[in-house]
C-alpha cells in the first residue's frame, strides 16, 4: 500500500493526472457540444414546428369552423409523415386523426405531452415515442398536433451512452497509463537513490544505472556517473598523496629524533651537543622545505585561473638560470650548455615560476648525470609552440617510469641516496599546467630529455 501512496504522490503521476483532467474536461466539452447541437437543437425545432402547425390549424378553425378543421386534419392524417393529429368532439369521440386514441398522460404547462403510441408497420404494431401539444377549442372540442420522436430519442440515448463509455474509457486508460509510466520512472529514480546510498555507505566504485535510452533521466545518470568518476579519482589521489607524505616525512623525523636521543644518552662535551643541535636544525629546515614545496605545488594546482600574464623571452630565463647553476655544474664536473637565441621563444607567463621550474630541471640533470657528462638547455619556437628542453647524457629514466616521476614523492630506486624529496618535478608539472603547457620526459639516447611545450606568444 505504501508503494501505491508513493506512486500517487510522485510528480510523474500528478502530471499524468493533470493531463487526464484536462483531456477529460475537453472531451466532455466536445461531447456536450455535439449533444447540444444535435439532440437539443432538434428538440427545439420539433417544438417550434408543432407550435406553428397548431397555430395554422387554429386559424383554419376560425375561418371555417369545426367542419373545415376536421377536413384539414383528415387530409393531413392521411399523408404518410411523422406528424400526428387528433380532433375530439365534446363527447370525447375522435372526429379525425391518425393515432388510435387520445394519449393517457399528464399535460405539461403550455399543453405539451410526452407519450407512447402504437404505429402499424407492415401488419404489426410498434410502440413509439411521441411529443405533442393540445389546445381546447370553443364548445368542448380538443385538437392535438404532435411528432414521432422515436428516432430523436434513439440518437439522444446513443450520444448519452457514447458519453459514458468514452468517459469511462478515458478515465480507465488514463489511470492505468499514468500508473504504468509513473511506476517505471519511479523505479529508475529509486535505483538511482539506492546507488547513491551504497556510494555514501562507502562503495565508491558503484555507479548509477544507465539504460541507454538517452532520455533526460539517462542523461542525468550519465552526468552523475561522470561526476562520481571524477570524485573517485580525486579521492584516490588525495589518499595516495597523504600516504606518501606520511611515509616520506617519517624517515627524516625518525632520524632527527634518534640523533637527539643518542646525544642525550651519551653525556657528551658541550661541543658535541652544539654539533647535534646544528644538524637537528638542518634536518628541521629540510623538513620545512618539503612542507613549503608541498604547499607551493598545492597552491599552483589550485590556482588554475589566476594565470600569469607577462610576455617573456624564454632565452632570458635560460641565460639567467644556467648562469646561476654554472658553479654547481663546475663542481660536479659537468658541462652546462645554454642554446637559446634571444627572442627565439616568446611566451605569456610568470617569469619567477618558469625560472623555478627550469632550475628544478637543471638541478636534476646535474644531480643525476655522472661526472664528465653534459647538460644542454635550449629554447625554440616550433609549430606555434615555444619549446623549452633540458637534455643530459646520464642514465636517463626507464620508459615505464617516465610518466610517474612527475608525481609527488616519486624517486627512482637508484637515486634514493641522493638529496631530494621527490617534489621537484611535481612543482615543474604544476607550473606547466598553470601555463597550459605539455610536459614530456623522453629518451635523449643516452640520458633524459624533458620538454615543456607552451603556447607561443610570437
Ligand atoms: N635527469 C634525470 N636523470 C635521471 N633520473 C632523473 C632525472 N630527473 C629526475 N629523475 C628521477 O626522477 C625522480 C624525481 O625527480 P624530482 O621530482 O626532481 O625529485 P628529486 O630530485 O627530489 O629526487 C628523481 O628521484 C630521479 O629518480
Ligand atoms: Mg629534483
Amino acid at each position: 500500500m505504501g508503494g501505491l501512496r508513493k506512486l500517487i504522490r510522485s510528480t510523474a503521476f500528478r502530471l499524468a493526472a493533470f493531463y487526464l483532467l484536462i483531456f477529460g474536461v475537453s472531451s466532455a466539452g466536445l461531447l456536450g457540444l455535439v449533444y447540444w447541437r444535435s439532440a437539443g437543437f432538434t428538440a427545439q425545432q420539433i417544438d417550434e414546428t408543432i407550435a406553428a402547425e397548431l397555430q395554422g390549424l387554429n386559424e383554419r378553425y376560425r375561418l371555417l369552423g369545426i367542419p373545415g378543421l376536421r377536413q384539414v386534419v383528415a387530409e393531413r392524417s392521411a399523408k404518410q409523415s411523422q406528424s400526428l393529429y387528433m380532433l375530439l368532439n365534446p363527447e370525447e369521440r375522435p372526429l379525425a386523426g391518425n393515432i388510435n386514441g387520445w394519449p393517457k398522460t399528464g399535460v405539461m404547462p403550455g399543453g405539451w405531452m410526452d407519450f407512447e403510441y402504437d404505429l402499424a408497420v407492415a401488419g404489426q404494431t410498434e410502440r413509439r415515442r411521441a411529443r405533442a401539444r393540445k389546445i381546447d377549442i370553443a364548445g368542448g372540442f380538443r385538437l392535438l398536433v404532435g411528432r414521432d420522436v422515436q428516432q430523436r430519442d434513439e440518437l439522444v440515448s446513443l450520444i448519452q451512452s457514447a458519453f459514458w463509455w468514452a468517459g469511462g474509457g478515458i478515465l480507465a486508460f488514463g489511470l492505468v497509463g499514468g500508473l504504468l509510466v509513473t511506476r517505471s520512472t519511479l523505479r529508475r529514480i529509486d535505483a538511482m537513490g539506492a546507488a547513491s546510498q551504497q556510494i555514501m555507505a562507502g562503495d565508491l566504485s558503484r555507479r548509477v544505472p544507465v539504460n541507454g535510452s538517452g532520455d533526460e533521466l539517462d542523461r542525468l545518470a550519465a552526468s552523475l556517473n561522470a561526476m562520481l568518476d571524477r570524485i573517485e579519482n580525486l579521492m584516490t589521489a588525495v589518499r595516495q598523496v597523504s600516504n606518501n607524505i606520511a611515509h616520506d616525512l617519517r624517515t627524516p623525523l625518525n632520524r632527527l629524533r634518534a640523533r637527539a636521543e643518542v646525544t642525550l644518552m651519551s653525556e657528551a662535551e658541550p661541543e658535541a651537543y652544539r654539533e647535534a643541535l646544528e644538524r637537528t636544525l638542518q634536518d628541521a629546515d629540510a623538513l620545512l622545505g618539503t612542507f613549503n614545496a608541498l604547499l607551493d605545488i598545492a597552491r599552483l594546482e589550485g590556482a588554475a585561473d589566476a594565470g600569469p600574464s607577462d610576455i617573456i623571452d624564454l632565452s632570458d630565463i635560460v641565460a639567467d638560470v644556467t648562469e646561476l647553476y654554472e658553479p654547481v655544474a663546475e663542481d660536479a664536473g659537468i658541462t652546462l650548455l645554454a642554446e637559446a637565441e634571444p627572442g627565439a621563444a616568446m611566451v605569456i607567463g610568470d617569469k619567477r615560476l618558469l625560472a623555478q621550474a627550469l632550475a628544478n630541471l637543471i638541478d636534476n640533470a646535474i644531480k643525476y648525470t655522472p661526472t664528465g657528462g653534459a647538460v644542454r638547455v635550449g629554447a625554440i619556437t616550433a609549430g606555434g609552440h615555444a619549446e623549452l628542453s633540458i637534455a643530459d647524457n646520464g642514465p636517463g629514466v626507464p620508459e615505464a617510469e617516465r610518466a610517474r616521476i612527475f608525481d609527488r614523492f616519486v624517486r627512482l630506486e637508484a637515486d634514493r641516496g641522493k638529496p631530494g624529496a621527490g617534489l621537484g618535478l611535481s612543482l615543474v608539472r604544476a607550473v606547466a599546467q598553470m601555463h597550459n603547457a605539455d610536459i614530456t620526459a623522453a629518451d635523449a639516447a643516452p640520458g633524459l630529455r624533458v620538454t615543456l611545450r607552451l603556447p607561443s606568444a610570437a
